[in-house]
């Protein structure tokens, strides 16, 4: 396939560029006026529109993209798309003013998901989150992550790792899947903490690890959750199978979550709404990507995370969706970025890199994903004709992308 006459290319980015910390974020290297070739389902090669080779200009299979930008895909690393229902129901309690806390307190929240969930069989699941996944790829997104943890029983924990594992084997992008059964505690366990934390280690990881279900384990470290400690001892335990840490860190409150991670070898940290001067410190010295997802912050209206702050201090930033039933009811990753812009001040260059590169390099595919370099996957997006790149998070909750392509091809959904 080759595409000519492309308004500019997005996020050219060396091969061998695998993480963007800090500074390096604010720039975002574009080609204007340009050609790209793809074969086999890779960049092949690109240039600009007057040095095209004639062996190229004359191929058949052609778009012309007058007017408009090709990114690399977003790549979306924090998802929980695998779920029973809804919880529209709480979206009430949250305007009369119910804090998140107070919603699972009293019964909603996670528990209410997994209720459901044990309830619901593995077809229906992977029905439902097919759905979801397809749209979430209509708008931009061309890797995700996706995590368990509305199971809470090994055996609904495996039903949702599993449909995870028939997304991967159905859909044109790359999974990675997490194993988040430490989420929250099942009410039989409310006061028998040690006695789930045993369940998690002694039953469902060896399982998991058996059926090869997960790649990396995540724990959700917060006050009312799981404490420091029972965090510590779930990463180690999965460190045992090979999998590393992705942590649900500092979103409510500053716990440690982060220090406990990054003493975990995490690869990334997602939340951070709340974070400190010694949250920073932590994090300078580490290599543990600092994943935000504002469109969580938007929904339950908690504060913003501190990303200006952030990216001063050097460190790689990161944005996800956060998609799930709760506290993030959206896949669009066009939103987060506008978010990202409008509330937490990145720039329009930041915010794309965050969403693209760093997001890659937060599930460990940045060799394949997030930049448009000869030799990576061809998955990308053609936008509209769109006066500039700012105007992408500029036209919030606009769609301003026409085509995707996944492995060199068109996808329809
Ligand atoms: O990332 N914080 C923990 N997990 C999800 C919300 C889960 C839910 O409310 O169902 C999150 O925000
Ligand atoms: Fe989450």
């Amino acid at each position: 396939m080759l595409i000519t006459n492309i308004k500019a290319l997005i996020g050219l980015h060396l091969k061998d560029t695998l993480v963007l910390r800090g500074n390096n974020l604010d720039h975002l290297p574009i080609l204007e006026n340009a050609w790209l070739l793809i074969e086999d389902g890779l960049i092949k090669d690109f240039g600009k529109m007057d040095s095209i080779p004639s062996h190229i200009s004359n191929l058949s299979s052609h778009i012309s993209a007058e007017g408009r930008y090709i990114f690399p895909s977003w790549c979306d690393s924090h998802t929980h798309i695998v779920f029973a229902a809804s919880r529209e129901e709480e979206f009430a309690m949250k305007i009369q003013g119910k804090s998140y806390e107070e919603i699972a307190a009293a019964g909603g929240g996670i528990l209410n998901s997994a209720n459901k969930l044990q309830k619901a069989s593995e077809d229906e699941l992977f029905e439902s989150a097919s759905l979801r996944l397809k749209q979430m790829i209509l708008q931009g997104t061309g890797a995700v992550e996706i995590k368990s943890g509305y199971g809470l029983t090994t055996q609904s924990e495996i039903k949702m790792l599993r449909v995870i594992r028939r997304l991967k084997d159905q859909f044109p992008i790359p999974i990675k899947a997490t194993f988040l059964a430490a989420h929250a505690y099942p009410a039989e366990f409310k006061n028998n903490h040690q006695g789930y934390i045993d369940l998690i280690i002694n039953e469902m990881l060896p399982q998991i690890a058996e059926e090869k279900l997960a790649d990396y384990i995540d724990v959700f470290c917060e006050k009312g959750f799981f404490s420091v400690e029972e965090t510590d001892q779930v990463l180690k335990a999965g460190a045992k199978y090979g999998l590393k840490p992705k942590v649900h860190a500092n979103q409510l409150s500053v716990s440690g979550a982060v220090e406990v991670s990054v003493q975990n070898s995490a690869i990334s940290v997602d939340h951070l709404e709340e974070s400190n001067e010694e949250t920073i410190r932590t994090l300078r010295n580490a290599d543990t990507i600092v994943t935000l997802l504002p469109s969580c912050s938007f929904y339950l209206g908690i504060p913003f995370a501190d990303a200006k702050n952030f990216i001063k201090a050097n460190l790689p930033v990161a944005l996800a969706t956060d998609y799930n039933p709760g506290s993030t009811p959206s896949g669009n990753m066009n939103f987060v970025v506008s978010l990202a812009c409008i509330k937490m001040k990145m720039f329009p260059e930041q915010a794309i890199n965050a969403a693209t590169l760093n997001g890659a390099a937060a599930m460990e595919m940045s060799e394949d994903y997030g930049s448009i370099a000869v030799g990576k996957k061809a998955n990308l997006f053609i936008t509209k004709p769109m006066p500039s790149i700012a105007y992408l998070p500029y036209s919030f909750g606009e769609m301003q992308i026409e085509t995707v392509i996944l492995n060199g091809e068109i996808y329809n959904g």
